[in-house]
């Protein structure tokens, strides 16, 4: 495939056992025509030469700021700039961590921190430190900000241990690059997520109404009832709607979040009666409805005018009742032409309880987060989503950032209107 050929692209190599795959992966990128820089960390010149590197790439090798052969400058600016794309191979839990922080201690994270082009990474570590939280959690900031993990593979490790945390194979690597490259996202830069003047305006003319964050069930004048919903991801749906050309209404719950596009016409709201009267209010000037709120499904039966006293009282009995399921409502009332989105997020039998959700509530289709899936749900800026629809097609998508994530949705949801 030629899609490598002439592409400019950075490899930077950090310590770890792994960096000998790398040789062969620079030899087949050469090969294919493409232009390769390398750099290297001080920990990625304990495992391999700079000459093996040198004499493949048919380039020198870049590694420290001022090089001590010369007396000039390696502008990491300049680099990062001259690149289409950037692939850390092996990306070390050090590296990672650096990354995800923003730590720029060698020429390798300052290339990172300047460049305008995709980062794609490849870790490699042992088995128990790719499981560690602090990694795991470092590879989420990571695909939050916009960069790609090239998954690892599966088998033995150089420790000795068997399990996850190898390099992908070089010919995998080259596999995933040219799919990258030609689903064209060398040309996404990482700024675009909010501005890209290249969208398509496929949304316009149409009206959206999008619930999001969570609702405040008011106790007394000084407490509440509420759930840890940021709200990020119906905003994310909201500025993509936005992007494309949409009259879109956002009501939102009581969150620090908010849009920056001030195209979104925000309803501020707190209970999930006032949920209820913004969205019924707008539905039926509406031609998209997706309802992402985590709302409170119980309310306190009565509310306290004045602060509730914990005087003589060993235990405290809530009185609570139903509240308006909005999603449901606007299932009933919706026309042929609407089109109803809902979420469901769910710990177990998650098809079988999305698809009764999807049916009871009459929805076009249903985003299905499971909260035993890592990097999804309430407290991260990823997700890892399945689309269901009313033909019974079940869609599953990768982890990315909320919002990648929302361009995925309304790419299917224009796919499906068409068809409805
Ligand atoms: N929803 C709504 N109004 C409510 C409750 C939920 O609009 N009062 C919407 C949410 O915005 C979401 C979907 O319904 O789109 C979630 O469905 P739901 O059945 O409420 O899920 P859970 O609350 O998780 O229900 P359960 O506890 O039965 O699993």
């Amino acid at each position: 495939m030629a899609v490598l050929k002439g592409k400019k692209i950075i490899i930077g190599i950090t310590g770890s056992i792994a960096a000998y795959k790398v040789a062969m992966l620079t030899r087949l990128l050469v090969k294919e025509g493409a232009e390769v820089q390398i750099i290297m960390t001080e920990a990625a010149k304990t495992f391999v030469q700079a000459l093996t590197f040198s004499t493949l790439s048919k380039n020198r090798v870049h590694s420290e700021f001022v090089p001590t052969e010369g007396a000039l400058w390696t502008n990491h600016v300049e680099l990062g700039l001259w690149a289409d794309l950037i692939l850390i191979a092996p990306a070390s839990a050090n590296t990672l961590s650096k990354m995800a922080t923003g730590i720029c201690d060698n020429l390798l994270t300052a290339v990172y921190l300047s460049a305008k082009c995709p980062v794609l990474f490849a870790p490699a570590m042992d088995l128990d430190m790719w499981k560690h939280p602090a990694t795991q959690n470092n590879i989420e900031k990571l695909i939050s900000y916009g960069n790609h993990l090239i998954p690892v593979g599966s088998g033995e490790l150089a420790s000795g241990l068997v399990g996850e945390g190898r390099l992908a194979e070089p010919e995998d690597i080259i596999q995933f690059l040219e799919k990258f490259i030609e689903n064209g996202s060398t040309a996404v830069s990482k700024e675009s997520d909010s501005i890209d003047s290249s969208v398509s305006q496929d949304l316009k003319g149409k009206t959206i109404v999008i619930s999001a964050g969570p609702t405040q069930e008011s106790l007394d004048p000084v407490r509440f009832i509420s759930n840890h919903s940021s709200g990020r991801m119906g905003i994310a749906l909201a500025e993509d709607a936005a992007a494309r050309g949409a009259v879109v209404h956002l009501v939102l719950g009581p969150t620090n979040l908010k849009p920056e596009n001030p195209a979104v016409n925000v309803h501020p709201v707190k209970s999930a009666e006032d949920m209820f009267q913004a969205v019924t209010g707008l539905f039926n000037k509406t031609d998209i409805a997706i309802m992402a709120a985590a709302v409170a499904d119980f309310t306190p039966i009565s509310h306290s005018e004045t602060k509730i006293k914990k005087s003589g009282k060993d235990n405290m009995f809530l009185e609570l009742k139903r509240t308006k399921d909005i999603l449901k409502h606007l299932g009933e009332i919706k026309s042929k032409e609407q089109v109803l989105v809902g979420f469901a997020l769910e710990t177990n039998n998650e098809i079988e309880n999305a698809t009764k959700k999807l049916k009871k509530k009459n929805l076009d289709l249903i985003v299905l987060n499971s909260m035993r899936q890592k990097g999804a749900g309430f407290k991260h800026n990823t997700n890892k989503i399945t689309i269901l629809d009313r033909y019974n097609k079940i869609t599953d998508f990768e982890l990315k950032s909320k919002v990648e994530v929302a361009t995925d949705i309304w790419n299917y949801i224009v796919s499906l209107s068409v068809s409805l």
